[in-house]
């Protein structure tokens, strides 16, 4: 196949490069696309070197199967007819589509069979913290329906890109030195602090980044399920972590809920607290599935089930979770 990569040089873009290779996706030939700022940089993927090409509207992509984009809503609504008028199917890591009700938005555990039915050949990659919220609440939705979830989030610098968890690790450098650290990406310092706030507020009070985890799990789970997050920027450098409340439409018992994990497809249960085993994002980065720890009923209610749920952002939540879109296309001769 012939596959585009547009953001090949960002956090996103680099994880692709390692994911397709991974999985070894079938590549026949690869082309990657950035602004001015990165046309020109070589990568290497499997032992060839791939020049960057600035993005522009010409012909490009013609000839490309599938065009993995993770380069902001903006270049994506602005790039969209150039990257699919012939033909190729665009999986769009942004914002741009996801609640356009023509874009499928897909977690493969979940929704697989909404990626077959894509007008505009586009298929959204949901937000990072919502995909794995949604693969953890998949095998609980089976045992009986989610009627609400609770989430609170601690969210990786690197969710807000490379130059993002650049600027962490920068930051640390500063302050052991005695400097004064640099604050360009984040609206505060967050070397040795927690930021509540992850985007931009909406009117009710509520950020977009949370309003998208109300939004994007109902669309993706076909479900009326009421979600209400509180997302935090806190300063580890990959993998997101979630505090998740749960209430299900009859009790469910703990015994169920670590049955049903322990058999779903991408989720692995890591929760044996006499031995202080729980899932952590310094050990979960670079990892695949989606990890859940922390298993108790909620003592303040009867239909109440709690958990602690970690997952690499960049990967299940971005590039994986893409990739398993393609790669459940072509087991499906979808495209
Ligand atoms: N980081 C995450 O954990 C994560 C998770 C899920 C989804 N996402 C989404 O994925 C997208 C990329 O995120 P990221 O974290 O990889 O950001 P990033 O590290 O800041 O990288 C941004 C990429 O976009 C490219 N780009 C920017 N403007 C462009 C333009 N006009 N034309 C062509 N390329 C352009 C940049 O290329 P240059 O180097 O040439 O500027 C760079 O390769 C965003 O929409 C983000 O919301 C990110």
């Amino acid at each position: 196949m012939k596959i585009a990569i547009v953001g090949a040089s960002g956090a996103v873009g680099q994880e692709f490069l390692r994911v397709l290779d991974e999985r070894n996706f079938p590549v026949d030939e690869l082309v990657l696309f950035g602004s001015a700022r990165s046309a020109g940089t070589d990568y290497t993927f499997r032992c060839k070197s791939v020049t960057v090409k600035e993005l522009k509207h010409n012909d490009d992509f013609k000839g490309v199967d599938i065009a993995f984009t993770s380069a902001g809503a903006g270049t994506s609504k602005e790039f969209v007819d150039t990257i699919t008028k012939y033909g190729a199917v665009m999986i769009d890591n942004s914002s741009a589509f996801r609640m356009d009700a023509d874009v499928p938005l897909v977690v493969p555990e979940m929704n697989a069979e909404d990626a077959k039915n894509r007008p505009r050949g586009i298929i959204a990659n949901p937000n990072c913290t919502t995909i794995q919220m949604v693969v953890a609440l998949k095998p609980l939705e089976q045992l009986s329906h989610i009627k609400r979830v609770h989430v609170s989030t601690y969210q990786a610098a690197s969710g807000a890109g490379a130059a993002a968890m650049a600027e962490l690790e920068k930051q640390y450098k500063q302050i052991a030195k005695g400097e004064t650290p640099t604050v360009e990406k984040f609206a505060y310092q967050l070397a040795y602090n927690l930021i509540p706030q992850v985007d931009v507020f909406t009117e009710n009070g509520y950020t977009k980044e949370e309003m998208k985890m109300y939004h994007e799990t109902r669309k993706i789970m076909h479900s009326d399920v009421e979600v209400s997050a509180m997302c935090v920027r806190v300063p580890s450098l990959r993998a997101h972590s979630e505090a998740i409340w749960i209430e299900t439409e009859r009790p469910i018992s703990v015994e169920e809920v670590r049955t049903a994990f322990a058999k779903a497809e991408g989720v692995v249960v890591q929760d044996n607290p006499e031995k202080k085993e729980y899932p952590m994002p310094l050990f979960i980065a670079g990892k695949d599935p989606v990890y859940v720890g922390r298993i108790r009923k909620d003592i303040s209610n009867p239909n109440g089930i709690s958990f602690w749920c970690v997952g690499d952002q960049i990967k299940k939540g971005a590039a994986l979770n893409a990739v398993q879109i393609a790669e459940y296309l072509i087991r499906e001769k979808a495209i």
